[in-house]
């Protein structure tokens, strides 16, 4: 092209372009990149005026409640008729066991089918379990905590670095989940499909029933398939509640506890399907208020002798694990079942068989039970703020432990204890007990206390599932006091 060809100049796009007064003066051929922004900013303003504003957000809301809620169309599927399922409780709340909980569980027990399930429950109060079992039609070992306690003697003892000896709240949390097992492993109620454990939650029936038989349906046999199903559980419509057990699919905690509830780090394969809407949200561990089992790992098998499972604590005093968590552990340790179709195979390394169902919610209080609905229909929207919100709190909680592998030998550092071991369990509690105010934990408080070492320890299953805290119970309990002690003290910060 000849160096003196014409050169035209745009005409102006708007009639408020040609207002300029040097419109026709010495303009660049192209526009320049500031006068995109001015249009941008100019449209912004159109839109920002009230006329216009209304509509768009009008139009923005009912696209949200109508077209972006999440968890609203839950895949179908049937109630087998031939399904047997036992239900365990460890509930402790009598206007809840004679109030909505007991109506959702008979309701739940009519759906099933009374001839095909057995409601196991040790809690209390005794008269409100001897009321829900006058109207309860299936057959049921209602146990009262009050008149048959836990033999104290017979939980495992964790020794703190001091020589003093306590009972982890988890292992008597644990055991109180296993007394609700016994009629299931021993063999008393029955052969069973499923175990479906209930928490003190608000609950509809029929999101029980789908999480049994609704979670991850496969198409051509109709089958659920899984080794364990949750659901997901809340205490206030747009906050989730389970943060100690549930795991996501690479062991990460979970993010601040808004919709999508994980976090982003790793590949984010849970976060990545609770985003895609899936029914089975693939994770390492959860609970969730209500958890659905394969039945064949709580029950005794003759072809396994590592069968049943029983609820567990981790022993290692200042590292504390959900009795919740570790029995996910222990059921992806064992080999599986056969299943058809086999889809227990490792799907690039990430199918365990543990899925939570975001179409199951329970809560903790009527109020945020009947908002769950409304919830789906907005939640959307907290996903970019839960990812800004992680990163400002810097969730997940780091875990120097998730990747270890049962088995490895792992160097780390180990606290010794200066000071002398107290005498007695029991005297050491009351002087304890004696100490006021909050003691400073400062570099000197730590130092006078004792120092670490490098020592080699063995990596435990299920290191994922740990927090470096130490909940131990109260075996002296004073009037007016909660039954169990937060050690914070006398757990020594890593940095040190
Ligand atoms: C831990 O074990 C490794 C080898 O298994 C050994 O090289 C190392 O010295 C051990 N560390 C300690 C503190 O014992």
């Amino acid at each position: 092209m000849p160096s003196s060809s014409p050169q035209y100049h745009i005409l102006p796009r708007t009639s408020t372009d040609s207002l300029s007064p040097d419109e026709f003066k010495d303009k660049p051929l192209r526009r320049p990149r500031n006068s995109y922004l001015r249009t941008v900013r100019r449209a912004c303003r159109l839109c920002l005026r009230p006329i216009y504003l209304l509509p768009l957000l009008t139009i923005f809301l009912l696209w949200q409640l109508l077209l972006n809620a999440s968890y609203t169309s839950p895949p179908p599927f049937t109630v087998p008729a031939h399904e047997r399922v036992y239900i365990a409780a460890n509930i402790i709340d009598g206007d809840l066991i004679t109030g909505a909980w007991g109506r959702s569980l008979l309701q739940l027990v009519d759906l099933i089918g009374k001839e095909r399930v057995f409601v196991s429950i040790y809690g209390g109060p005794t008269q409100a379990l001897e009321q829900l079992g006058g109207m309860l039609e299936c057959e049921h070992a209602l146990v009262s905590e009050s008149e048959n306690p836990l033999d104290m003697a017979s939980l495992p003892r964790t020794k703190l670095p001091t020589g003093e000896s306590r009972v982890k709240r988890i292992a008597y949390l644990a055991e109180v989940r296993n007394k609700a097992l016994i009629p299931l492993q021993t063999g008393k109620a029955g052969d069973f499909d499923k175990v479906l454990f209930i928490n003190d939650v608000y609950f509809d029936a029929a999101d029980a029933t789908r999480l049994i038989w609704g979670t991850n349906v496969d198409e051509k046999t109709g089958n659920a398939m899984y080794k364990a199903a949750c659901g997901a559980d809340f205490v206030g419509w747009w906050k989730m509640y389970d943060t100690f057990a549930t795991r996501d699919a690479e062991g990460y905690s979970i993010g601040v506890p808004i919709f999508p509830w994980f976090a982003g780090e790793g590949d984010a394969i849970s976060r990545n399907d609770v985003l895609a809407g899936k029914d089975a949200v693939r994770v390492k561990s959860c609970w969730g208020g209500i958890t659905a089992f394969d039945a064949r790992y709580l029950q005794p098998q003759i072809s396994s002798p590592n069968l049943p499972l029983k609820f567990r604590s981790e022993p290692e005093p200042f590292w504390d694990s959900s009795e919740c968590c570790l029995i996910h552990a222990d059921i992806m340790a064992l080999p599986s079942f056969p299943t058809s179709p086999a889809i227990w195979d490792e799907l690039n390394g990430y199918d365990k068989g543990i899925y939570m169902n975001p179409h199951v919610r329970v809560s903790y209080d009527a109020g945020t039970q009947s908002r769950l609905h409304f919830a789906r229909r907005v939640e959307r929207l907290f996903s970019p703020i839960q990812r800004l919100a992680n990163w400002l709190a810097k969730m997940p909680v780091f875990n120097a432990r998730r990747t270890e592998i049962e088995g490895e030998i792992i160097e780390d550092k180990v606290w010794v204890s200066s000071m002398a071991p107290p005498p007695t369990s029991r005297s050491a509690h009351a002087k304890r007990a004696t100490i006021k105010g909050t003691p400073r934990m400062d570099d000197a408080y730590w130092h006078a206390k004792g120092h670490y070492v490098t020592a080699n320890r063995t990596a435990t299953r299920g290191a994922y599932c740990g927090v470096r805290q130490l909940l131990v119970v109260k075996e002296v309990v004073g009037e007016g006091e909660g039954n169990w002690d937060n050690l914070m003290y006398e757990v020594p910060p890593l940095g040190l």
